[in-house]
């Protein structure tokens, strides 16, 4: 049994207080591996940001939870290395069950996602309240995320006009029972690489992907109804053109990529939207500079000659999310 404070760990609690009434979100960047939590950090000190680690169920199967813990406790340690130290959070991503939630909150995770969109709405709030209970018992308050609306998404067939999008009617109701300190809403986002078909999107004249609009009349209503909750959005990668032409050129196949404009990102920063989860567009960066290295320097064979190269372009990336998008940016 570990107790987040002794891996330099903090709860989400202030740091969206801070975040609602600032207009800015905190980043909630994933990590699996060492390069990623290193750019992570070095991008998050730099631009003195407080920052959310996640760790998604992959993540654990891929990395072992407790590598996992204690690569999030040398984040702390090299950060302060690094000259600053910034609020860090461990974050488990879309948890799925009750005894996962636990699993990772007794062995150190700051704060948990419980992810029961899916089911109907009275078990959704059944297992969400079962697991606020829990953690908002420890003797250091874990905070819980929890989850309404489904996020539409390509992987799942389901089209943005027929995704399920939150539905304000619901999240009083659901806040009050299951007291849920963040709610991730779906307003528009989906995960991955792909987040509409083609036909759901406009197209430029040289053929690029224009994404219908992220429904900001459902998050005013969802705020008009939740005033100051700190709310949550995920699958909020912007997928970089550049990255997937980079991917392009150096042998890869991405077609029908697009994501999130970073300009309806950054509007949704500034209102309750307080957390911002982004994976796939640290995973486009790390693959476009390894497949550029790969092709480019054939007789390299050292990983550290590759992997270097794509944890610098992650670390540039990050940056520029919490300077231009996020705005977290000095934050910390
Ligand atoms: O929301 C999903 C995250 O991008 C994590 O993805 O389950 O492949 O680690 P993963
Ligand atoms: P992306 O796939 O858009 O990066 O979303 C990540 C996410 O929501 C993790 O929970
Ligand atoms: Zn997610």
């Amino acid at each position: 049994m570990t107790s987040y404070t002794e891996l330099g760990l903090v709860n989400t609690k202030e740091l969206f207080k801070k975040a609602v009434s600032g207009g800015y979100a905190i980043p909630a960047y994933n990590f699996n591996n060492m390069e990623q939590l290193q750019s992570i950090i070095q991008a998050c000190v730099e631009t003195k940001s407080p920052v959310i680690l996640q760790v998604s169920n992959g993540a654990r199967k891929y990395a072992n939870q407790n590598i996992l813990k204690n690569m999030a406790k040398g984040a702390t340690e090299y950060a302060h290395e690094l000259g600053y130290d910034i609020p860090v959070v461990l974050h488990l991503d879309h948890g799925s069950s009750f005894e996962l939630c636990k699993d990772c909150i007794e062995s150190g995770f700051s704060s948990v996602m419980i992810d029961g969109s899916h089911l109907p709405y009275d078990e959704n709030v059944a297992l969400t309240k079962k697991v606020c209970e829990f953690a908002h018992s420890q003797k250091d308050y874990v905070t819980v995320e929890g989850e309404l609306g489904q996020l539409a998404g390509v992987e799942d067939d389901v089209s943005s006009e027929h995704s399920h999008y939150t539905q304000p009617s619901e999240v009083v109701d659901f806040v009050s029972k299951t007291k849920v300190d963040s709610l991730a809403i779906s307003i528009g986002t989906s995960h991955g690489r792909m987040k509409f078909k083609p036909d759901q999107c406009t197209k430029t004249p040289d053929g690029i992907l224009i994404p219908p609009p992220l429904r900001f009349d459902i998050l005013e209503e969802i705020e008009k109804k939740l005033p100051g909750f700190p709310i949550v959005l995920h699958g909020s990668s912007s997928v970089p053109i550049e990255y997937v032409h980079m991917i392009e050129k150096y042998g890869g196949k991405l077609s029908d990529s697009v994501g999130i404009p970073e300009e309806q990102l950054r509007k949704a920063a500034k209102s309750a939207v307080c957390k911002i989860n982004i994976d796939s567009d640290g995973r486009l960066a790390m693959t476009a500079i390894m497949r550029k290295v790969l092709v480019e320097k054939p007789e390299e064979f050292d990983p550290r000659n590759i992997l270097g190269p794509a944890r610098d372009e992650l670390k540039k990336l990050y940056a520029h999310k919490n300077q231009n998008v996020l705005g977290s940016a000095g934050q910390a």
